[in-house]
């Protein structure tokens, strides 16, 4: 396939790293400049996650509970959530109490990138809830097909992220998007669904990976009868950002 870079759950090459920390870095060098790791840390650790200056973060929390400390504010993990820390506040600590597991989704930053940041972004840490994220709509998708603000664009440099929930027979529209790579991940609870990009489908099923680069004309495709869930990660390709705050390109 050229268009769809897929990972099944069962091809992640989870490592150890220690404390408790299995992680597995998944799709490699799909978009320069991005990392993306799948983490599941056992119940009872506690990490601090690897300071860094010239990389942003974003953790999303799928499943399990526990809390995030920083220094200023403890942030406690009962339902999904997404965490963005501060670069220049990296002394927090996950504590998983059942086994916590989440998304570690990476940008590396550029000159210009921390130009723009510098600019505009949301005071960070970021963390916001299930129970708290607001709902969008886009024409191409049927409204009974929830879809979520996770984290909204340009809040976190060129990096934002999403939740669709809902019945399968929602009505769905193919689109593309000339500025945006996308990355899925299907969610615990989502029935299979089939993804579409051009001329390429791959079945996904909970917990799979998927990335597409822009402009690939994509759908996701279901059984009327069933459920889906699933998120989306999209980062802006440089030199396409279309954030008022930032200079023009
Ligand atoms: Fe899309």
């Amino acid at each position: 396939m050229e268009k769809i870079k897929f990972l099944k759950k069962s091809d992640i090459p989870f490592k150890d790293e220690g404390n408790g920390l299995q992680r597995g870095e998944m799709l490699p060098g799909s978009m320069e400049g991005v990392s993306t790791y799948r983490c599941i840390l056992k119940a009872g650790s506690k990490i601090h996650p690897e300071k860094e200056s010239q990389r942003l973060h974003v953790f999303f929390f799928i499943s399990g509970t526990g809390r995030i400390v920083t220094p200023k504010k403890t942030f406690e993990i009962t339902e999904r959530c997404v965490f963005c820390p501060r670069m220049d506040e990296q002394d927090y600590t996950f504590e998983a109490d059942t086994e916590l597991v989440y998304l570690q989704l990476v940008q590396t930053l550029s000159e210009k990138d921390k130009a723009n940041f510098e600019k505009y972004h949301i005071v960070l840490p970021w963390f916001n809830t299930l129970s708290n994220w607001h709902i969008y709509v886009e024409g191409f998708r049927d409204e009974a097909l929830r879809t979520y603000s996770v984290l909204p664009q340009y809040y976190v440099s060129r990096m934002s992220l999403g939740e669709v929930v809902g019945p399968g027979e929602a009505r769905l529209e193919p689109h593309s998007h000339p500025e945006l790579y996308q990355w899925f991940c299907a969610l615990p609870g989502t029935d299979p669904f089939h993804f579409r990009a051009d001329d390429e489908e791959v079945e996904v099923n909970e917990g799979d990976w998927i990335c597409i680069p822009n402009n690939a004309e994509h759908i996701v495709l279901t059984d009327p009868e069933k459920h889906i869930d699933y998120i989306w990660f999209e980062m802006v390709v440089p030199g396409m950002e279309c954030c008022p705050f930032y200079d023009f390109q």
